[in-house]
């Protein structure tokens, strides 16, 4: 019998979860079908539970459901647990299993896909919210020289510095404070990318042959990227890579088949114009 997965959001329809698994499936010949499905804001824990009790094997789970996918978990992952967050869910007989991929994605796309390796760099990420939480361990764990957290309410970076003070040592601040340091990794993970509102980012901030990276998907030029092009910035990346490969992580963990990530993300770039 086809297996059955889906995405769970609200909004879902433009989605593009139900294309790449559909294409990792036909490329890895896995008997599986994947849907997104509109989940009314009250309605996650029972979205989840009708799904399942008709068989479905697997969830992803989107905006703004990732903290409640979390707390409906049974064994969620070390990860989901520092993030407070899960973007995945594996249904296995009683269990529900909760990880979270968003941040091993984001590391995979940087280094496997953009040439970006992390050791020894100075790694800039802005915002302090969801978006942060589920990035800070996979990067840390790949031992940068420096990892900071800038936040426009700076108090938010503190805690979250607070909070992982057990598995990484963070730089946290608000943007003033980034005055006279530079980075060589810059990831914008505020919602800005969506609003096109600018960062207050201070001159000097990237360092030469820095990369940008804006983690929202499709969305062209951000007012980031844009600042950053013209800081003199030459290496600009959306987060097209990074859905690809959390998508790839999530096809692992539940079929056991890691497909290849270079023509999908091929498939769905968009030009940064
Ligand atoms: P997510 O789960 O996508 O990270 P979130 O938890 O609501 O979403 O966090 C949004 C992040 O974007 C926060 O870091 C927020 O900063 P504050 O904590 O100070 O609110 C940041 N953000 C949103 N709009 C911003 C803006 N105009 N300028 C700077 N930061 C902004």
């Amino acid at each position: 019998m086809t297996d059955r997965y889906a995405v769970l959001g609200h909004p879902i329809g433009h989605s593009k979860s139900p294309l790449i698994h559909s294409l990792f499936a036909q490329a890895t010949a896995q008997d599986m079908g994947y849907t997104a499905i509109e989940t009314p804001l009250d309605g996650f824990a029972d979205t989840v539970t009708g799904f399942r009790a008709g068989g479905g094997r697997g969830l992803n789970v989107s905006l703004p459901f990732k903290l409640q996918a979390f707390e409906i978990a049974t064994h969620p992952s070390e990860r989901a647990r520092l993030a407070g967050a899960a973007n995945c869910l594996k249904f296995e007989g009683e269990r529900i299993l909760a990880d979270n991929f968003d941040g091993v994605g984001l590391v995979n796309d940087l280094q496997r896909n953009l040439g970006c390796l992390l050791k020894d760099k100075r790694v800039l990420l802005l915002g302090a919210g969801g978006a942060t939480r589920g990035a800070l361990l996979p990067i840390a764990s790949e031992q940068p020289a420096l990892l900071a957290v800038a936040n426009r309410t700076a108090d938010k970076a503190h805690a979250l510095g607070r909070d992982f003070a057990a598995h990484a040592m963070l730089q946290t601040s608000g943007y003033a404070e980034l005055a006279g340091h530079a980075f060589d990794v810059v990831i914008n993970a505020t919602s800005t990318g969506l609003t096109h509102e600018p960062l207050p980012l201070p001159a000097g901030l990237f360092a030469p042959g820095a990369l940008a990276y804006d983690m929202v998907y499709g969305k062209g030029l951000t007012a980031f990227l844009q600042q950053a092009q013209a800081a003199g910035v030459t290496r600009v990346a959306d987060g097209v890579g990074m859905l690809v490969e959390q998508a790839a992580e999530a096809f692992l963990w539940w079929r056991g088949v890691r497909p290849d990530t270079r023509p999908v993300v091929d498939r769905l770039t968009v030009p940064l114009v």
